[in-house]
């Protein structure tokens, strides 16, 4: 696969995905946006890994939103198609079998911040800067900012972000339960690492199994959303993985998953 706009690094256990255009601070591009489908498409595929990072490349940016240049000529039809097309590649990430994790350096707006919203957990630097200024460029949001703010942060926060367009530094992402920790910028992809390997080393099939239940139950009522658990629950009773992991605890072991 060539990249162009992306870094993709691999352990033996994870994957480190990094948007590579630092000059314009990691701004998406529809080039970028296609490679990251291309890429990320292909990480849930490969059974060897077993999590995910997503970054940014250089000091300064996460990704600093969707390319301004290419949003100029947009009109009615080409507009939402251009949304449309975020929004899908988004959505695959969110619907990964694997834990994605955005290890957020530095500015993520726009579609950086929707990007990290579609990431299943955010770690954020110190210096990390979030927000949805897409309404001083008079538009709005367009690869699900209007919809997974408010579900992360509540109605009053994301609308406070969408509506002014202000920028929020980490510690506040922390408060507003948009990121899920705060640590030192030199600190961040050793965490983040961390982070992968730890979640690498569960039960593959249980963690696809938690994700699956997790975002089939946000998008229904309660009642259906527990009827999904129970049928997830129920696959993972079927697994190999479930023997050996409660034969491992009456054992005093340590479990050796193999995801099947
Ligand atoms: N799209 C396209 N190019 C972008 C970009 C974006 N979203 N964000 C930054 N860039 C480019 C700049 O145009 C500049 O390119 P140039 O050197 O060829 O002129 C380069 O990245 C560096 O950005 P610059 O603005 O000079 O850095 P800064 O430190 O002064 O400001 C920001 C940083 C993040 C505050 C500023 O770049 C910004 O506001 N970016 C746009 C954020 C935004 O509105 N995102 C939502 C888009 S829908």
């Amino acid at each position: 696969m060539q990249l162009n706009n992306l870094l993709l690094e691999k352990t033996e256990r994870y994957a480190i995905v990094t948007i590579n255009r630092p000059e314009k601070l990691n701004a998406l591009n529809t080039d970028t946006i296609r490679e990251l489908q291309q890429v990320m498409q292909s990480l849930n595929r490969d059974p060897k890994i077993l999590s995910v990072i997503m970054t940014g490349a250089g000091e300064k940016a996460f990704v600093a939103g969707a390319d301004i240049a290419q949003i100029t000529s947009l009109n009615e039809k080409s507009g939402s198609e251009f949304a449309r097309k975020g929004q899908q590649v988004f959505r695959e990430i969110e619907r990964m079998r694997k834990p994605v994790i955005a290890a957020v350096n530095g500015f993520a707006l726009g579609g950086g911040c929707e990007l990290a919203m579609a990431c299943h957990l955010r770690i954020a630097a110190e210096g990390a800067r979030f927000g949805q200024p897409e309404i001083n460029l008079g538009i709005i949001p367009g690869y699900g900012g209007t919809q997974r703010l408010p579900r992360l942060i509540g109605i009053s926060n994301a609308l406070h972000l969408l509506l002014s367009g202000e920028m929020i530094n980490a510690q506040r992402a922390y408060q507003l339960g948009l990121v899920s920790e705060v640590v030192a910028g030199d600190q961040l992809l050793t965490r983040a690492k961390a982070l992968a390997e730890t979640f690498a080393g569960k039960a593959p099939l249980a963690s696809a199994y938690i994700l699956e239940a997790l975002y089939r139950g946000m998008d229904t009522g309660l009642d259906e959303a527990l009827e999904i658990e129970a049928a997830y629950f129920g696959k993972a009773c079927a697994t190999e993985d479930m023997q050996e992991g409660t034969r491992a605890f009456m054992e005093k072991r340590k479990a050796a998953f193999k995801g099947r």
